[in-house]
């Protein structure tokens, strides 16, 4: 069987773990392949929450092997603590069991760190993404596969610790880099780590050519691309299909389906140009903020609130070419006199209805909307009903009052996509699904 690919179609946070929770009930692979622990991913199975940065969102299904793919940084240290959690809650060491890490990731040092602490121009998570990742591109970065032969090799280490403390002293940061720290750190993440560390491009190669169903979970989302987002306000990994399969070490070729995942509102978490964004403080922002409880899952930090941006979700749809939409926290939107979308940018007394390039464009755009009618709010357990009848009835999207029903044909007309699958809680059962889609799943509990 092929692969599937979940994205982020907006700035990350969409709910993409969800998506691939659901999922992975009927799949046996999950591989993340690009970012690190700038990713936080959530899952809600009744009374627990799993908070994954690291750790692919398939992992509450015994059944369903995790890999850390090729494209992605990886930091071991909160690896480490992100499995410890998951031992303490579960009694599983999934690690070289059915959790495999890459041969070909890199490996976020405490320099990283420190470098990546420096920035004030980006609003990064302050995790090493970026500076682990321009190692990588200078050809200077350390791979897992790399260890093995560099551990013992005391030039090798002396000459990395001396150029990055040379690089942190350009950043003011004074602090520098040990050799004999830097040593026994990687020591250490050998021993931690080799049962684990695998070439796992060549495990999902064959995963796939046996038939076993894939999932490529992306972590941030197509307006945080690199090369496709919103520069220099931007992550720096390609979040988009594109990658998905290079960064899990298999051909495209294998992708048949590609969901991008879409708040029924927006979010963004860090600076950058956002022009649907409403004010934090009052009305419609602030209903968003404290209802979807916006708060970043990796930094703590609120997150950024504005309405839906057609623009955006048709510029990644352009990238992306998704096979189907997934809308969440439409729950959220409940108890709004009226909801709007935004079809279109006016800058400099123009109609633009894609992107400009620079962030200094975007920032000087300014919303054209549309406006709908509102819903009532209604309590979790009513919407966990709806969508428990809707499956159990095969009613799909006829489960929601015609109001509800409107709204989503509008974004199904505006982006040129169906939608798949609706979010109306953060738990795994608050979805509803469209009849006979790829979500039309029966949702088992998880085995954990
Ligand atoms: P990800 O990074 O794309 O996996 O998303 P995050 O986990 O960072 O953020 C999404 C947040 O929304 C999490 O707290 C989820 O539990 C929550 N969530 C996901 N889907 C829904 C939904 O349909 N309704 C509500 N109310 N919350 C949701
Ligand atoms: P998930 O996978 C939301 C944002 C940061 C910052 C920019 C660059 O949970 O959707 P970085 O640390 O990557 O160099 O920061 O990208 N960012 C995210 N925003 N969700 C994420 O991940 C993010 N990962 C990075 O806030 O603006
Ligand atoms: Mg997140």
């Amino acid at each position: 069987m092929p692969a599937s690919v979940v994205l982020g179609a907006q700035w990350g946070d969409e709910g993409k773990g969800k998506a691939i929770d659901q999922l992975a009930n009927h799949s046996t692979w999950t591989v993340r392949f690009q970012g690190g622990n700038n990713a936080g991913h959530t899952i809600v199975l009744g009374d627990t929450t799993l908070k994954l940065h690291q750790i692919p969102s398939g992992v509450s299904h015994e059944h369903c092997n995790l890999v850390l793919g090729d494209g992605m940084v990886i930091d071991p240290w909160v690896l480490e603590e992100e499995l410890d959690k998951w031992h303490a809650l579960t009694g599983e060491r999934p690690e070289g069991k059915r959790l495999f890490i890459s041969e070909r990731a890199s490996i976020i040092l405490p320099f990283h760190k420190l470098y990546d602490g420096a920035d004030r121009v980006v609003g990064t998570t302050g995790r090493g993404i970026g500076p682990t990742y321009r190692d990588r591109t200078e050809r200077v970065g350390i791979r897992f596969a790399d260890l093995r032969g560099m551990v013992d090799d005391t030039e090798a280490i002396r000459s990395q610790a001396e150029r990055m403390s040379k690089q942190l002293s350009t950043v003011g940061v004074s602090e520098g880099i040990e050799a004999s720290e830097l040593q026994s750190d990687l020591r250490w993440i050998l021993e931690r780590y080799s049962d684990a560390i695998r070439p796992t491009g060549l495990m999902v190669d064959l995963a796939l050519r046996n038939g076993e169903r894939v999932l490529l979970e992306g972590a941030q989302g197509a307006m945080l691309d690199i090369d496709q987002g919103t520069y220099p306000f931007v992550t720096s990994s390609v979040t988009s299909r594109a990658n998905a399969t290079h960064g899990a070490g298999i051909h495209p070729g294998h992708v048949d389906q590609c969901f991008g995942i879409t708040k029924a509102y927006t979010t963004r978490v860090g600076n950058g140009p956002f022009p649907s964004e409403l004010p934090l403080d009052e009305g419609s922002g602030m209903h968003m903020a404290q209802v979807g409880n916006e708060y970043g899952t990796t930094t703590g930090r609120p997150r950024r609130t504005g309405w839906l941006d057609m623009v955006a979700l048709r510029e990644s749809n352009r990238i992306n070419g998704y096979t189907g939409l997934v809308v969440t926290k439409l729950d959220v939107l409940g108890g709004l006199d009226e909801l709007r979308i935004c079809i279109g940018y006016e800058m400099d007394g123009r109609t633009l209805h894609v992107m400009p390039t620079t962030s200094e464009d975007l920032a000087r755009c300014s919303p054209i909307y549309e406006t709908h009618p509102g819903f009532p709010a209604m309590p979790q357990e009513d919407w966990i009903a709806m969508a428990e009848d809707s499956r159990s009835e095969g009613t799909g999207f006829d489960a929601f009052p015609k109001v509800i029903r409107d709204y989503l044909v509008r974004i199904e007309q505006l982006a040129g996509v169906s939608i798949v699958s609706v979010g109306v809680g953060p738990d795994r059962r608050a979805s509803v699904a469209s009849k006979g889609g790829p979500f039309d799943l029966p949702a088992d509990e998880a085995t954990f």
